[in-house]
């Protein structure tokens, strides 16, 4: 796949992992971007690549280091953005891919940012609550040299949370000597927050998936969903869709798989997730599955919200949904998409489906800078109106090249981000 690309020493050269995912799709993209292309290079490699040591003492006198990551994809359409993982599994390879990935996110919805994205090599589920914030202020610090509310504005993603962010705000603007509140997004309200944020994501993914269902002349009450992942994007996007009146009927997270063909009781199920941290053990349930039985569920909409990765050659084929919905990032390898496509499976990709978060966030970011905070139906509107539009004109694009919702995302946001760089041109 990608050992046609140059691929930098600090990589595996085969091994390649979400990054080299990410690079098939870009030259999936190549052929449609016309005289821009002889810019692509500049999609193949990040801007900036920050790696550091985090040092802690441990509660019980020891001292452990962890590795972290802050990478800069791209910035030349505004200041970078992206999350920060905590996760056991985090490489440079992945940090990277997703990095990669909001940059073409923040294109394909339009707002004014680059890509960048962080992590932490670590399962934070080891860690007291002292020790992850020791853990949490001492990254920051070492990576305050290139983050900044013009610089690159993190975000909560994986195992990271308004408590998280509320951290790195304190310990940036601590650094700065000043309350500096646009440094971080999906910060709590009483800092800064914005309202909607820690549904935003969720949310986004319940709208484009209505677009999409419409297009399929598919009615979301009574449509069977299953999700995989049911944190703040999985547990929301569930929720939305329970109100709506479809059936989430199969739900897996790192705990276990659950099903319920009459479909599961998604606010008992919150609950159930809130106070035992997993769906393991929830009681409404027809029966548990085996962990590779969840693609082969009978279900109208699949909504993967875990990690990267989960769709691929192995089980694309068992899917029996006829919309995939991607909450998480980079779910789906190319050739699972190429499978699915053949299937007649609609996959409406990462890029769109889970741009609500960002997009919240940018509300927010605008709202610190202003200091004038906005009603949550207001911000829930302005969601709704860009992710319909941006889906709109993805659809769009998809039907007059013909080419998948993802490579048409890809047209639409690499076209914005080479343009910009053209016209900035290259510096000296
Ligand atoms: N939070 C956001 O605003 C946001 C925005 C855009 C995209 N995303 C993406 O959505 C995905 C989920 O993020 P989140 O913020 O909901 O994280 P989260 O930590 O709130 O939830 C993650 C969920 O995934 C489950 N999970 C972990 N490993 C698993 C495995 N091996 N198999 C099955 N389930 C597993 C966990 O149990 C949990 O339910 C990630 O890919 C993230 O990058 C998040």
């Amino acid at each position: 796949m990608s050992s046609q690309h140059p691929i930098p020493s600090y990589l595996h050269p085969t091994e390649t992992g979400p990054w080299g995912v990410y690079l098939e799709q870009i030259d999936r993209v190549t052929p449609y971007l016309g005289s821009l292309s002889r810019w692509v290079e500049t999609l193949k490699r990040p801007k900036r690549i920050l790696v550091v040591d985090v040092p802690i003492e441990r509660d019980d006198g020891t001292i452990a280091h962890f590795e972290g990551y802050r990478v800069q994809h791209n910035t030349s359409r505004g200041p970078g953005k992206g999350g920060v993982r905590f996760h056991q599994d985090v490489t440079l390879s992945e940090v990277m891919a997703l990095s990669a990935w909001m940059t073409i996110k923040n294109s394909a919805v339009n707002v004014p940012y680059g890509g960048a994205k962080g992590g932490i090599r670590v399962d934070p589920k080891t860690l007291s609550r002292g020790e992850l914030m020791r853990m949490t202020r001492r990254y920051t610090s070492e990576i305050g040299i290139i983050i900044g509310p013009d610089k690159d504005i993190p975000a909560p993603d994986v195992n990271t949370n308004e408590q998280t962010m509320a951290w790195m705000m304190d310990t940036y603007s601590m650094n700065e000597g000043r309350t500096s509140t646009g440094v971080v997004t999906g910060k709590p309200i009483s800092l800064g927050g914005s309202l909607g944020r820690r549904e935003a994501t969720g949310r986004g993914v319940f709208v484009v998936g209505c677009e999409a269902a419409k297009k399929r002349g598919m009615n979301i009450e009574g449509a069977k969903v299953a999700v995989q992942g049911f944190g703040n994007v999985g547990g929301i996007a569930g929720r939305l869709f329970a109100e709506a009146g479809a059936k989430v009927v199969a739900v897996q997270d790192h705990g276990g798989t659950i099903f319920h063909s009459n479909g599961l009781d998604v606010p008992k199920l919150l609950d159930h997730v809130a106070r035992h941290g997993s769906v393991a053990g929830f009681e409404g349930i027809e029966a548990t599955m085996a962990t590779e039985d969840f693609w082969k569920v009978d279900c109208d909409i699949m909504i993967p919200a875990a990690l990267e990765q989960q769709i691929t050659v192995r089980n694309a084929d068992q899917i029996r949904a006829k919309i995939i919905l991607e909450g998480a990032n980079g779910p789906t390898t190319p050739e699972a998409d190429d499978i699915l496509r053949d299937k007649g499976v609609l996959v409406v990709p990462d890029v769109i489906a889970n741009a609500g978060g960002v997009t919240v966030s940018y509300f927010e970011w605008v709202q610190d800078f202003s200091s004038y905070f906005w009603t949550e139906e207001e911000i829930n509107q302005r969601l709704t109106r860009i992710m319909t539009e941006a889906f709109s004109s993805v659809w769009q694009v998809s039907e007059e090249k013909n080419t998948s919702l993802r490579t048409a995302a890809f047209v639409i946001a690499c076209t914005r981000v080479l343009q910009a760089r053209e016209v900035r041109g290259l510096y000296p």
